[in-house]
């Protein structure tokens, strides 16, 4: 293709409404208004079927979830089983140094946990109880009565008690009524309880090194699905990004025209971006939050069911409290949301327009405005920030809420040796991690509801309406130039008329000037003859073929252009004007740089052809970039030239010069000039004088003047001699 200039001649530079990034959210997911797709199940699936070649690798990933989960979950019940050995060894030794003092001195060998409990249900006995109420007591009595309750294991307890003291038996009795022995052999029942025994603790280093290598396993699976997952996202990512790309490419240019720049801008980049985060993120931060919700919750329930319902129930109050705050910061989000576009707007703005600013004196102004947006967004920040931040405290509210709860029921079924310390501790863990996850689903569904947004935003991208696919043969042999407008009939919206029967014919290097006021259809006219827009009637014919019937760009390839707005790219100034032809050698280019009148100054700068042009050019004077584009079209040596208000930007002076370029470029091409300048217009074969679409008047400009037409009035109002004096020539190159 041989473009030499913009390929879009009428971009309208559309404000961008949707803030950039698009993530703002607050803590428990909450920020601003999240964008919902208009069809969020239909654009899911579609996102979906791109994942769809990736079957394999999302087992993987979800296999390496439960694992990941799996192990992490195991942990605070393993730990909890290291709490209970440490626990029952310390409980054990306590045990043992009380049974030593009542056996004075010694542990019986006969005396084991189950002994113990039999023995403590024995002697906390209503029976001895009332023994003991009546003042001495008799050491026979006592054992018969424990003998009496027909246990064998408890005979050689009667026995000692028997030969015991009376004082001795007395005591031992009363440390043992009020339900206390009762109390303690319920607690020690749940117990591990070796009599002599003490504190394993190879055992519990066995444990902790069991814990450790358990969470290694789960850290690596987490990290394993991790990587898996950005692979898989990387390609999704990629093919999206590639069909995007692909599509621009055969999009028309009325698609171009018609969607505001940043809009465009934003659906390629943005929104893809955001795609990209959820699935590499969300996706496996919903699998593992939904997996640690179920398992947690199965290990509760596994724990204690009566503790698990504690939880749950302060689960949903937690829940609608956080709704309700929610809620009321939503809208102070919106308005902050909406203060802060303004604000950027307002910013975007000023700087550039800083010059004509600062020309018109709204400084002032434009500081009043900034103050205004700038209080509105402190506002509306300071409170949705102040609202969403109760949220967490709230939350941590009914955590400990829930925790004290836990702690007190769990208490109580520890002394009644229901549950075991360890898996108290275990439980409590549990309920730690059990509202984080939930909290963290909220927020990752308003990221997959803004994602469904941005995904809808990319298909209705990629479903845009093509051009018609390339059809015919490539004309053979070199383009002679030869261009024809039959009974071509135009309009953008099709109600609005714009070019209606047009004829036209141009030989081989003849050259056309179009003339007329603003919107009169003269860049329509060239957006015609290149195809960018399809004519509704007629035919345009190159060289006899009409141009629906040769590929586009067979048809473009010898075509020229150079318009007002400069196109360059940040590259060397030689690879900018190389741009027009492949394969151009370094004399070439030098050569297209001198009859474009840019070598010289090209050899002024210090690094010469090697200088590199930065964001467009800038670092270049209007003038210079024109230049550059001519020397571009220069060394494509096309067939047909398009000058398109080629010098409408530049000052007068640089303007003679791009003016001598351009007259040397145009020799021998058929060309088609649309200029304000007279000279050219004087010197062209043919004059189009347009208006509302229409070729009002055609022929040379003295044959217009004697006319008195359109064109002379044109004239004598636009082309006044003072504007059109000779400057210098230029040094030459
Ligand atoms: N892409 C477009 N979509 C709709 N209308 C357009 C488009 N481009 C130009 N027009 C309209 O067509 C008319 C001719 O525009 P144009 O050919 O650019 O005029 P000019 O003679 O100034 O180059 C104008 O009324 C303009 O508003
Ligand atoms: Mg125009």
């Amino acid at each position: 293709m041989n473009l030499h200039g913009e390929k879009t001649p009428k971009t309208r530079p559309g404000k961008q409404v949707r803030p950039q990034g698009g993530r703002m959210h607050g803590p428990m997911g909450m920020g601003g208004p999240v964008e919902k797709a208009k069809d969020f199940k239909g654009t899911m699936r579609r996102l979906l079927s791109y994942l769809k070649p990736f079957r394999v690798g999302l087992t993987v990933v979800l296999l390496s979830a439960i694992l990941s989960v799996v192990f992490s979950i195991t942990g605070p019940k393993i730990m909890g089983r290291g709490t209970n050995i440490l626990f029952d060894g310390v409980m054990s030794r306590v045990v043992s140094r009380q049974v030593e003092e009542a056996f004075g001195g010694t542990v019986p060998a006969w005396l084991d946990k189950d002994t113990l409990l039999l023995m403590l249900d024995a002697l906390g006995s209503e029976e001895l109880a009332a023994m003991t109420a009546a003042g001495e007591v008799d050491p026979a009595a006592v054992s018969a009565a424990i003998l009496a309750r027909g246990d064998e294991r408890l005979a050689p307890i009667a026995a000692s008690i028997a030969q015991m003291p009376a004082a001795d038996v007395r005591t031992l009795l009363l440390s043992f009524s009020s339900g206390d022995a009762a109390r303690i052999s319920d607690m020690l029942s749940g117990m591990d309880i070796v009599i002599g025994g003490g504190v394993d603790y190879a055992r519990i280093g066995r444990i902790l090194g069991l814990l450790v290598g358990i969470y290694l396993l789960s850290a690596f699976f987490g990290w394993f699905q991790i990587w898996v997952m950005a692979g898989i996202t990387q390609k999704t990512v990629y093919a999206l990004r590639k069909h995007v790309d692909e599509k621009l490419d055969r999009l028309p240019i009325r698609t171009f025209d018609s969607m505001p720049r940043g809009d465009l801008l934003s659906r390629v980049t943005n929104d893809i971006d955001n795609i990209q985060q959820t699935l590499s993120q969300s996706i496996t931060q919903v699998m593992t939050a939904l997996l640690t919700v179920v398992g947690v919750m199965a290990m509760m329930l596994s724990i204690s069911p009566l503790l698990a319902l504690v939880s749950l129930v302060t689960l949903p109050l937690a829940g609608v409290v956080a709704m309700q705050i929610a809620k009321r910061s939503q809208k102070q989000f919106a308005i902050q949301w909406e203060s802060t576009g303004d604000l950027n707007g307002h910013i975007e703005e000023m700087f550039t327009g800083h010059a004509i600013v600062q020309a018109y004196g709204k400084q002032e102004e434009a500081v009043q405005r900034f103050d205004a947006h700038n209080a509105r967004l402190f506002s509306s920040s300071f409170k949705a920030q102040f609202i969403s931040g109760v949220v967490m405290p709230v939350m941590h509210f009914f955590n400990n809420l829930n925790y004290v709860v836990i702690c007190v029921v769990g208490g109580i079924r520890i002394a009644q040796g229901t549950i075991s310390f360890g898996d108290l501790q275990a439980f409590i863990q549990y309920a730690r991690q059990f509202t984080q996850p939930i909290a963290q689903t909220a927020g990752i569904f308003n990221m997959i509801q803004s994602t469904a947004a941005s995904a809808e935003r990319v298909f209705e991208l990629l479903d845009e309406k093509e051009e018609t696919p390339d059809a015919g043969m490539v004309p053979e042999g070199p383009v002679a130039g030869d261009v024809r407008f039959e009974q071509v009939s135009f309009r953008y919206e099709p109600d609005i008329p714009l070019i209606e029967d047009m004829n036209l014919a141009v030989e081989p290097g003849r050259s056309v000037a179009i003339v007329g006021p603003t919107g009169a259809g003269k860049t329509t006219l060239v957006n015609l003859l290149m195809r960018f827009y399809e004519i509704q009637e007629g035919t345009i014919r190159v060289d006899g073929t009409d141009i629906r019937e040769m590929p586009r760009e067979a048809l473009r390839q010898p075509i020229g252009m150079v318009l007002q707005d400069t196109w360059l790219f940040k590259g060397t100034i030689r690879d900018n004007i190389a741009y027009g032809r492949e394969n151009a050698t370094e004399e070439d280019i030098r050569e297209a740089a001198r009859a474009a009148y840019v070598d010289h100054f090209v050899r002024t700068l210090p690094d010469g052809y090697d200088t590199i042009l930065e964001d467009e050019g800038s670092n270049l004077s209007q003038g210079q970039r024109q230049l550059l584009t001519i020397a571009r079209a220069f060394l494509a040596q096309p067939r047909i030239l398009i000058l398109d208000e080629a010098t409408s930007s530049v000052d007068t002076r640089t303007e003679a010069i791009v003016q001598r370029a351009m007259a040397r470029l145009m020799e021998g091409r058929t060309s088609f000039v649309i200029a304000h300048r007279l000279s050219t217009i004087q010197n062209a074969d043919t004059i189009l004088v347009m208006d509302h679409g229409r070729v009002v008047e055609q022929g040379r400009h003295q044959e217009l003047l004697d006319r008195g037409g359109f064109y002379s009035r044109l004239y004598q109002s636009q082309f006044t001699r003072a504007q059109d004096e000779e400057v210098a020539p230029p040094t030459p190159a």
